[in-house]
């Protein structure tokens, strides 16, 4: 029979055929399932429903958000007390980083999960506390659109704050679809994102070390040491500065001066309890900066007292600063006979 292999010699140099005809075999259904699913998430799956954006637009979900497009889309509600504001603000510095490409091949898209409170303007003013412009995209509609279209990207929660904290990212041209957070590394989502081009694997900056170098990642948002700094890192930094300034938020360079300590550590724990009672230091800070709201983050008390030893330490090391500052500039002023 001619298919009959008599010898072990003849099996062997049989073999590498056999193996590249496997191999090709799987390469053809792993081409034809790519080239399908393709076809599957188009505007039949994800829908043209109409949704509105802040500025008051009215968009085809499809044809107008995803299409064609490198899309990261999350979801959120702007009166959201607890992590979907941090997952904004974390989403924001990952904005920030892809600079140019946003609005051009790469596309945001937040939708809010609360459509009868979120009106365009509530999210206009949401944006604008993110520094959210070209390329992202803040989406409110009908209660029933909004929920046909989180169901087909996987966000089912049934009560507001169960809702995930995880972005479904895509490209909707080659029909590639994960799921990516940036609760994590802020380096890892963004490189999840950038490899969703596939020119990215051509570019010089596959790994994360390149890509922090040539973007100016400051890894701080990634890396931990005292226990309040990981949890200021992971948890306050994308709002909050300690004496570079403010961000989304106050700059808390010398909060544990100028508030009392009791009131900081109820504050940190449950800063919707402080505005929900009237607390007058809670209702002015909330008026100071609309659109972002403090979040109550969860933190338990030992995570609240870590929290305060390091914006202790981060203060005293503060104050030395500035005590060594004014000492060399009295120094220089004698050096210069300025001073009497
Ligand atoms: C999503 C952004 C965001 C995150 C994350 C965040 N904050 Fe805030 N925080 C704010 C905003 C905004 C205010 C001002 C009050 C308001 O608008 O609700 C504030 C106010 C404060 C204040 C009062 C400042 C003052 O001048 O008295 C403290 C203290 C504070 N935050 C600590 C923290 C700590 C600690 C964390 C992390 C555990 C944290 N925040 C995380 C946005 C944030």
């Amino acid at each position: 029979m001619l298919w009959a292999i008599t010898t072990t010699k003849e099996a062997m140099r049989l073999l590498p055929h056999a193996l590249l005809a496997c191999a090709v075999a799987i390469f053809a259904v792993l081409v034809a399932t790519e080239g399908r699913s393709a076809d599957v998430r188009g505007e039949e799956y994800f829908t043209n429903l109409p949704l509105v954006t802040s500025e008051g637009e009215e968009i085809a979900f499809f044809d107008d958000m995803l299409k064609d497009k490198i899309v990261v889309v999350s979801f959120f509600y702007s009166e959201c007390t607890d992590y979907c504001s941090l997952t904004v603000a974390r989403l924001a510095q990952v904005y920030q980083w892809l600079g140019e490409r946003m609005g051009e091949d790469i596309f945001f898209v937040s939708i809010t999960l609360d459509p009868e409170n979120d009106t365009p303007e509530k999210l206009q003013t949401f944006k604008e506390g993110f520094d959210a412009d070209k390329g992202w995209t803040f989406l409110t509609g009908s209660r029933e659109n909004i929920d046909t279209i989180r169901f087909k990207l996987g966000e089912k929660a049934r009560a507001l704050n169960l809702h995930r904290t995880d972005m479904v990212i895509g490209n909707a041209k080659t029909g590639v679809w994960r799921r990516s957070s940036v609760m994590g590394s802020l380096t890892i989502a963004l490189q999840s994102i950038l490899e969703l081009d596939p020119e990215h694997s051509k570019s010089a900056q596959t790994n994360a070390e390149a890509l922090q170098a040539a973007l100016k990642i400051n890894t701080v948002y990634d890396l931990s040491a005292h226990p309040g700094e990981a949890i200021f890192l992971r948890a306050c930094a994308s709002c909050h500065t300690i004496g570079y300034g403010e961000r989304y938020a106050p700059d808390l360079a010398a909060v544990t001066l100028r508030r009392e300590e009791d009131w900081l550590k109820a504050y940190i724990m449950n800063p919707d309890l402080a505005l929900k009672a009237g607390d007058p230091t809670a209702v002015a800070l909330n008026d100071a900066y609309p659109g972002v709201v403090m979040p109550n983050l969860g933190l338990n008390p030992v995570d609240v007292e870590d929290m305060l030893s390091y914006l202790k330490a981060a203060d005293a090391r503060l104050a030395v600063a500035e005590e060594e500052a004014a000492a060399s500039f009295e120094a220089f002023e004698k050096a210069h006979g300025l001073s009497e």
